[in-house]
């Protein structure tokens, strides 16, 4: 089913997924808090990237890079120069807009009657800058990154040589980056901080457009096979020359049908040797890779899959969200990857009574070292399992009158929400045939 935004944004309000920053001073700027499902849920997609990028590969592995990097840094990169968005302030309303995404005038709040009136537009540097150290003078100003890549550049002969790894390989690292943007929005789809999970691979010129064709397969067989996301809600966009960046030969974007239209999720560029170079450069440093079989010298070209981890959050959420009805009663249900669910499994005693809450602690506590679990004894077992079920927990167990007999339970599917019955020591293999599978 499609699912409006502002459903979305108001479950995880009401769930505790996400929360507006700073609420209790009336929020801060497009900027939002993960609670402790959020955080949940988060985890478990970063965890999905890192073990299908890194873990589940020979050639590619992690780093974790500094946010603050030595201006120079920037200025070999391009972005000094170059990150920048085209601006334009309306004098009757005071608003600004990118030049290229001005709102149809309905949306742009000029006082009735009036139109709005647009500077020319100037080039704005989405970089966040600051002050390192006590003098706030031009020798200490430093950014806040705009992307994580260049902390893999800067290190690709540290790791290079620390791993005796050579091309084709890959440096892969999750982090946060920070651009101020001009028109952030849409929840948690274009934020001024947020999280990166990009991969710089390195292969030999000549190579790279085979590369871009294998990560770019790889990629969209990420969201497909791995993270269950409906492969008619994703398509491929191939940028023209125009839209290119300044570091890279091709582009294509994975994007996805947002309840707004279709929109960027992530990027696969062919930056080239762009980086390298220019960091070599303006180091002064060899960055160059020798090859002692062949004996050539050259600068590796870069294949770059690159994703924000909040954006996948905000996907998996629309894509799993439904609603239908069961046993005569609506319910939303989170349709999510069991993978990707905050929380594995929910665990309710029928009775107050019989012992059954005891006994359920008890299976909370022997599962609770294998997955993500929940105790719930509060309300008629339908509401508990519905609680569950708008969360996206794909297995709740029951405890009944029998269990206390035979010391068996009920195991419920949250998709089909059918039960099967299991004896309480077959569960955390029956669990994790389920999660595997
Ligand atoms: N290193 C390449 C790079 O940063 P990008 O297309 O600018 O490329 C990669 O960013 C991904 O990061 C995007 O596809 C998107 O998923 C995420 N992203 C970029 N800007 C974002 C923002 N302001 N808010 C949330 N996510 C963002």
């Amino acid at each position: 089913m499609s699912v409006s935004m502002e459903t979305i944004v108001n479950l995880c309000k009401r769930r505790g997924f996400v929360f507006p920053s700073s609420e209790i001073y009336g929020g801060f700027a497009s900027t939002w808090d993960y609670g402790p499902l959020g955080v949940e849920l988060k985890r478990n997609i970063r965890e999905a990237w890192w073990h299908y990028m890194v873990t589940a590969r020979e050639n590619i592995v992690g780093v974790e890079t500094a946010v603050l990097m030595h201006p120079r840094v920037w200025e070999a990169s391009g972005h000094v120069a170059g990150f920048s968005d085209p601006l334009v302030d309306c004098r009757t309303c005071k608003r600004r807009f990118r030049a290229d995404q001005i709102p149809p005038k309905a949306d742009r709040q000029c006082p009735k009657g009036m139109e709005c009136d647009f500077t020319e537009a100037r080039q704005f540097n989405l970089m966040f800058k600051t002050y390192v150290g006590p003098v706030e003078d031009e020798a200490a100003i430093a950014f806040l990154r705009p992307e994580t890549a260049q902390g893999m550049f800067v290190n690709f002969l540290n790791v290079q040589q620390t791993s005796r790894l050579k091309p084709p390989f890959g440096i892969a690292q999750i982090g946060k980056s920070f651009r101020n943007e001009i028109t952030p929005g849409n929840f948690i789809f274009r934020t001024r901080e947020f999280e990166q999970m990009e991969m710089e691979f390195f292969v030999k010129p000549g190579s790279d457009e085979e590369w871009f064709d294998y990560w770019r397969e790889q990629r969209m067989r990420w969201y497909t096979d791995h993270l269950g996301i409906k492969k008619t809600h994703l398509r491929f966009y191939h940028y023209k020359k125009e839209e290119l960046a300044h570091y890279a030969k091709a582009c294509t974007d994975i994007e996805y049908s947002y309840p707004f239209g279709w929109g960027e999720l992530e990027g696969i560029a062919n930056r080239t040797d762009f980086d390298l170079r220019r960091h070599a450069e303006y180091s002064g440093k060899d960055l160059t890779f020798f090859d002692e079989e062949t004996r050539e010298r050259y600068f590796p070209y870069v294949i770059e899959p690159a994703v924000g981890v909040d954006r996948v959050f905000l996907v998996c959420l629309l894509d799993a969200y439904d609603e239908d009805v069961q046993d005569n009663e609506p319910r939303v249900v989170l349709r999510l990857h069991p993978r990707l669910a905050p929380i594995k499994v929910g665990i309710f005693p029928l009775l107050r009574k019989e012992g059954q809450p005891e006994k359920a602690l008890a299976i909370r506590d022997l599962l609770k070292h294998h997955f993500t679990v929940f105790y719930d004894q509060a309300g008629s077992i339908g509401r508990r399992y519905r609680r569950q079920d708008e969360i996206g927990t794909p297995f709740g167990i029951t405890v009944d009158h029998q269990t206390m007999q035979d010391d068996t339970v009920t195991l419920r599917d949250r998709d089909s929400t059918q039960q099967i019955r299991i004896p309480i020591d077959r569960l955390i293999g029956e669990l994790q045939a389920r999660l595997s599978s």
